[in-house]
């Protein structure tokens, strides 16, 4: 089996509030529907590894006793936990830790991972999900779609656009080589089967969207390989470019998807 491909571990570094406020949410249903298949009880534990500014642990801190809200890049906890909705709760904990390495006590009747799987040593952090789960506890993994993906004819385009992107600022070391070979080669749903979790299934929940100018710079701006700080000085450019390409794909609000957010459960044994 061939290891993961490694992430440097600074590349959400000024991300926070881009990623706050441009990052469409987890769609409400989609969140009911996991938790009608983890035995929750209302009282116990919640684990959003790799929690970023708190996309699960926020929405869902309301139906656990204790949230637990960790990720290795102290500008997502720091700003997670200073949002007026963060503040208002009083059972949520921000940790800045490795999710390979990071210490924490069980038992979680849940471990969220939201958008971060492919990012971490899944092996390692896989069999760490089954010491922290108790008997029948649930490991979930989250997936939001990216506007760069789809059938849209728009989409693949500005997928094209940010590549070349990433070329010319140099960014291209944000993204290591093989990363979804490493995936298809060993899928998630082998990897935790592998660690001792039942496979549930794989849920998913259809959305409509239309992105305007300042929606997609923002969501650009929140990515690990095309934020501010990998565009460096040259971040006017590129606003300038994005503008007119927007532009040349007709009115505002015409870039229009239709796309899927979807989750990934498994089951420890009872
Ligand atoms: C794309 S963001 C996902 C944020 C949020 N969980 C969500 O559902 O959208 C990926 C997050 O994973 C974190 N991350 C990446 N590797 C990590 C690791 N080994 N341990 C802890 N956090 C990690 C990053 O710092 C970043 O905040």
């Amino acid at each position: 089996m061939a290891a993961d491909p490694r992430y440097r571990t600074d590349l959400f570094r000024g991300v926070a509030p881009y990623y706050d406020a441009f990052r469409p949410p987890y769609p409400p249903e989609m969140l009911e529907d996991l938790l009608g298949r983890v035995p929750i009880s209302g009282a116990g534990r919640l684990l959003d590894l790799a929690c970023g500014t708190g996309q699960i642990a926020l929405p869902l801190a309301d139906r656990f006793v204790e949230v637990w809200a960790v990720d290795q890049e102290e500008g997502s906890i720091a700003w997670g936990r200073s949002t007026p909705r963060a503040r208002a709760l009083t059972n949520v904990t921000w940790l800045r830790g490795r999710a390979e390495t990071v210490e924490l006590e069980g038992p979680f009747e849940l471990v969220a991972i939201g958008n971060a799987f492919h990012r971490l040593d899944r092996n390692v952090v896989a069999g760490r999900v089954v010491d922290w789960l108790g008997p029948g506890g649930c490991v979930a993994l989250l997936w939001s779609p990216v506007p760069w993906v789809g059938r849209a004819p728009w989409q693949p385009a500005l997928g094209r656009l940010l590549g070349e992107w990433m070329q010319r600022a140099g960014a291209t070391d944000r993204v290591p080589p093989g990363w979804e070979a490493a995936i298809d080669a060993d899928p998630h749903e082998q990897v935790l089967q592998r660690a001792g979790l039942d496979y549930v299934g794989r849920f998913e929940f259809g959305r409509e969207q239309t992105w305007t100018l300042e929606t997609l710079k923002g969501f650009v701006y929140s990515t690990s390989f095309l934020n501010r700080g990998a565009l460096g000085s040259m971040v006017d450019e590129f606003e300038w470019e994005l503008a007119r390409w927007v532009t040349s794909f007709g009115p505002e609000g015409t870039l229009g998807e239709v796309n899927s957010f979807v989750y990934e459960l498994a089951r420890a044994p009872a």
